[in-house]
């Protein structure tokens, strides 16, 4: 049995010129786990998966995808960006969105067999109507599911999620959990997501990183949603809103 980690950090650290976003950052995720990444904005949590991913290069140390390079194994990776930073009218439909996530190009002409692809891994995550809709009239969760649906196309080993939930209502946050869990029972695949919601980290997730530029903890939710990681990496927020008390 392999015994390579699903996402491995060797002592990463990310400088931008005078900020350091993230700093000596360690850590292995077994295959199979759910891991909640949680911090405070601008903590370096969507640099960190875009370590990972290879979109972002380290400054020191370095970080594999079982073992390897990511940018040598796209077809086991699915990725869902933040979508604060997506530019909501780039001309695009959800089909041709989802499709983009099977091509390393953006594909001009979709081949019938790319279109069901599509279309069956927008009705895995329950959006199979917006397939021919434009990207620019979806609603901000209609946007996620599609961007999900993107993820999963190539029904990859590990999906790599920043902030899914965000957006969404609470029906469709839930809709979100239980399609990642029966995703993940279904292909055994390792998750990792990025939440500012700590009680669904603590109640969905195996394992949690506390981030604040650093690495706070890593372990079982139980063990690191704990008052001492909480405090090194919000301060006294986390005592302000009550998320010690969870
Ligand atoms: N491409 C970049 N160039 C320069 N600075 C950057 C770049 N990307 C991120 N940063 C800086 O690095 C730090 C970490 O940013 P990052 O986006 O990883 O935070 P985050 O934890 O995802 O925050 P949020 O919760 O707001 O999404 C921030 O100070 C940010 O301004
Ligand atoms: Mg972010």
């Amino acid at each position: 049995m392999s015994t390579l980690a699903a996402l491995h950090f060797h002592h990463v650290t990310v400088d931008f010129n005078d900020v350091v976003a993230l700093r000596d950052v360690s850590f292995d995720l077994a295959p199979g786990e759910f891991l909640a990444i949680v911090g405070p904005n601008g903590a370096g949590k969507s640099t960190l998966i875009k370590v990972a991913l290879g979109i972002i290069k380290t400054s020191k140390g370095h970080a594999t995808i079982f073992g390897t390079d990511a940018r040598r194994q796209p077809e086991h990776i699915g990725y869902v960006p933040q979508l604060k930073t997506f530019d909501r009218s780039f001309p695009a439909t959800a089909l041709e969105l989802v499709v983009s996530g099977l091509r390393r190009s953006w594909p001009v002409r979709i081949k019938p067999a790319e279109r069901e692809q599509a279309h069956n891994s927008l009705e895995l995550v329950g959006a199979e109507n917006l397939l021919k809709r434009s990207l620019a009239k979806l609603s901000g969760g209609e946007l996620q599911r599609v961007f999900l649906a993107r993820a999963l196309v190539r029904r990859p080993e590990i999906v790599l999620l920043d902030e899914p939930a965000t957006g969404v209502d609470f029906l469709a946050e839930h809709d979100l959990y239980d399609l990642l869990e029966r995703y993940q029972s279904e292909t055994a695949a390792t998750i990792a997501m990025i939440t500012h919601d700590l009680a669904a980290a603590r109640y969905h997730a195996s394992k949690v990183a506390v981030l604040n530029r650093r690495l706070h903890g890593f372990g079982l939710p139980e063990d690191v949603l704990c008052e001492d990681c909480l405090h090194k990496a919000f301060g006294h927020i986390g005592h302000k809103h009550g998320v010690l008390a969870l």
